[in-house]
């Protein structure tokens, strides 16, 4: 099966973007939207509500947010279709003919739901013998351990539906979505030998950059590991987190050898400072001794202010404006709505359910 060179990401509306979405996935967006093709971007918000089913306003209010971080760093809506998922209902109809074609134990299996599910404190059954995992695996706030709903344990057959309504062949992603998208292949392999050759195969683009670890030197920057610096953090933020960030628990007096592995600051200066010769001069004074941790996060304070300055006052601007962003979502989700129409009707012939046409 050959690609498309249609690309589809998108991100759940549950928060402000932080640098790891930046590196992650905002920059392939950039990159990628100059290339031919068509682009979507889509506000995850059906998504969202999978898991906070329970606070609508939480995911009715960063609709906008998530529009304004990936519109203030460069997405451009003259290049990338901006909609908003559940304005396009063409992709729920389509899951529902999905979910024939993923297996139940296919979804409580997928890596990307597994790591999911222990994060949030999801068990399949409170009889369940992982309970006790998961309880070990979550971190306190996460203690309110609950049964996984069927919307959530099926996210990845919407996920399968956001793409392949598009026909899309490239989505940038995280690493960590990589089986998400693997069992949207199996869906559309298994759909074409059903129906009729509808989908074609859909590749991943990771970023090159690897993961972001948290201002706290934990693998992951995370919302709620609250280790994370958004884009639209003020001078104030970035030098807080930047002055409280991991570095060389061992590094206590100036004058003392530091370690360079593991410590943020330098896993930071690598991808954002563009002077990689004075990084390495950096780095090697470091491990001599003389070198204060201080001096290395002043560095990167300003380094990270160059990266986000501009960011946030083409954020500010776009926000004083709201009306603009929704009517750019509004314009975009139409054109969608429109491309999803067509792959609709092909899908219903495939499956005989075009009664009236
Ligand atoms: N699951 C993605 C995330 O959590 C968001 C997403 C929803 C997505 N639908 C998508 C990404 C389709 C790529 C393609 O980041």
């Amino acid at each position: 099966m050959q690609h498309s060179d249609t690309t589809l990401t998108g991100d759940r509306p549950t928060g402000k973007l932080h640098l790891g979405h930046f590196l992650g996935s905002i920059q392939n967006r950039i990159a990628l939207q100059n290339h031919e093709g068509k682009h979507f971007y889509m506000i995850a918000d059906v998504q969202a509500l999978t898991d906070n089913a329970d606070n609508p306003e939480k995911v009715r209010s960063n609709v906008i947010e998530v529009a304004l971080d990936n519109l203030a760093c460069g997405v451009d809506p003259e290049k990338t279709i901006f909609f908003i998922q559940s304005e396009v209902p063409e992709i729920a109809e389509l899951t529902i003919f999905f979910m024939n074609l993923a297996t139940v134990a296919e979804l409580a299996q997928n890596p990307t739901i597994k790591t999911e599910m222990a994060q949030k404190g999801f068990v399949m059954s409170h009889d369940d013998a992982d309970f006790d995992e998961v309880k070990k695996a979550a971190t306190e706030a996460q203690l309110k351990v609950q049964n996984v709903s069927a919307g959530f344990l099926c996210y990845p057959v919407s996920q399968a539906s956001d793409i392949l309504t598009f026909k899309a062949g490239i989505v940038p992603v995280g690493e960590d979505q990589v089986p998400v998208l693997e069992q949207t292949n199996a869906i559309a392999k298994k759909f074409n030998a059903l129906y009729g050759s509808v989908f074609s195969e859909v590749k991943a683009v990771l970023s090159e950059t690897t993961r972001l670890s948290g201002i706290d030197g934990k693998a992951k920057m995370s919302k709620s590991l609250n280790n994370a610096i958004f884009l639209s953090d003020s001078p104030e933020d970035i030098e807080k987190k930047v002055m409280q960030m991991y570095t060389d628990p061992n590094h206590l007096k100036v004058s003392d050898p530091g370690k360079v592995e593991g410590n943020v600051v330098f896993q930071y200066l690598d991808i954002f400072d563009e002077d990689t010769a004075k990084v390495a001069e950096l780095k090697a004074d470091y491990e001599k001794g003389g070198l204060g941790d201080v001096v290395i996060k002043q560095r990167l304070i300003a380094v990270l202010n160059d990266v986000l300055g501009p960011i946030r006052e083409k954020r500010e601007a776009l926000a004083r404006d709201p009306k603009r962003i929704m009517e750019i979502l509004k314009a975009g989700t139409e054109k969608a709505r429109a491309e999803a129409q067509k792959t609709m009707s092909e899908v219903k012939r495939a499956l005989k359910i075009d009664y009236f046409e």
